[in-house]
């Protein structure tokens, strides 16, 4: 499978079905528009669309067919969005580019900015709630999806691992404290992609569990990739400027374990997600497999 073809054909879907969600938002013409404006800027500004795939590929492993799961997975890019447009304001990383244009904050003000994340973090839910009625889950599968995605999300997840990462900028932190701050802030939403695709498909526990091991292991490499692209990779490429963490004194893979250790334990991680995919049968005739490689490899 060529893996680039699969990448920008699912990544066209998920655009499509993100423009029917954004035409339900406020028109021009309304009051609710100026927020509406800033949450559909910064959604279309691009971006790998990798959440969202993640999601549709898991569902397919899953034996899950049909459209009503892309709702579901746009949910998560919206969410994604949100913590991207947080994560760029002044008082947390203080980015000027985003997907390759001025962030939110910079082309909008702080203020519809900081409104446009949690807009599109209330919307995520919707979309969400309706992926799960369209797709027949049970009562107790819908409540299952919206607790999973909540956890992920909140004090526990993202937001929680957002929060040591600023607290933790120009100090010593140890190897637990730098692996909480990945696993969170960026781990958390990645392994709750993979588990989403499960549970919108009716995957059994083991299934599940096999998805939320492999999520966990992808989301960490993805997180080291981030912080090895920050020193090693293209402004142009990434769409955002390169530099960023050491000036900022974060705490990344790098900074504690030097170049090579980082490149050796994201390969590890990738090494060990596929494993978890094949023991639990969900190599064979997925995507998956060459996903987890795009990890690695990527250069954006
Ligand atoms: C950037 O995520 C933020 C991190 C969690 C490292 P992506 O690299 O997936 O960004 P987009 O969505 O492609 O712009
Ligand atoms: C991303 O961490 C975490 C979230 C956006 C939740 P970074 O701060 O490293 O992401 P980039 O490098 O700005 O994309
Ligand atoms: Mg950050
Ligand atoms: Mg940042
Ligand atoms: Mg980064």
């Amino acid at each position: 499978m060529d893996i680039r073809v699969y990448f920008s054909e699912e990544k066209e879907a998920v655009d499509r079905h993100l423009a029917d969600i954004i035409a339900r938002w406020p028109a021009a013409d309304s009051a609710g528009y100026r927020l509406a404006e800033a949450m559909a800027y910064s959604l279309n500004a691009g971006g790998k669309r990798l959440r969202p795939i993640l999601t549709l590929t898991a569902y397919r492993a899953c034996g899950g067919e049909g459209e009503h799961v892309y709702s579901g997975a746009c949910a998560l890019e919206m969410i994604h969005t949100y913590t991207l447009i947080h994560d760029d304001l002044p008082v947390m990383d203080n980015d000027d580019f985003r997907r390759g244009l001025p962030t939110c904050h910079r082309k909008f003000g702080v203020r519809r900015a900081v409104n446009a994340g949690p807009g599109l973090l209330l919307a995520a839910f919707e979309e969400l709630t309706r992926s799960a009625e369209a797709l027949g889950l049970t009562e107790r599968e819908k409540k299952d999806v919206v607790l999973s995605v909540a956890e992920a999300v909140g004090g526990g997840g993202v937001v929680g691992g957002q929060m040591v990462d600023l607290e933790s900028e120009n100090k010593k932190v140890d190897r637990q404290t730098l692996h909480f701050i990945h696993s969170h802030k960026t781990g958390a939403l990645i392994r709750v992609s993979c588990t989403l695709g499960g549970r919108l498909a009716h995957a059994d526990g083991t299934k599940l569990e096999a998805l939320a091991r492999y999520g966990e292991k992808i989301g960490l490499a993805f997180q080291i990739v981030d912080d090895l692209l920050d020193i090693e990779g293209d402004t142009e490429k990434l769409g955002k400027q390169v530099g960023a963490d050491q000036a900022r004194g974060k705490a990344t893979f790098p900074s504690v374990f030097g170049l090579e250790e980082s490149r050796r334990l994201a390969a590890r991680a990738v090494e060990e997600a596929k494993e978890e995919l094949q023991r639990a049968n969900l190599l064979q005739a997925s995507p998956l497999g060459p996903i987890t490689d795009f990890i690695l490899s990527r250069k954006s």
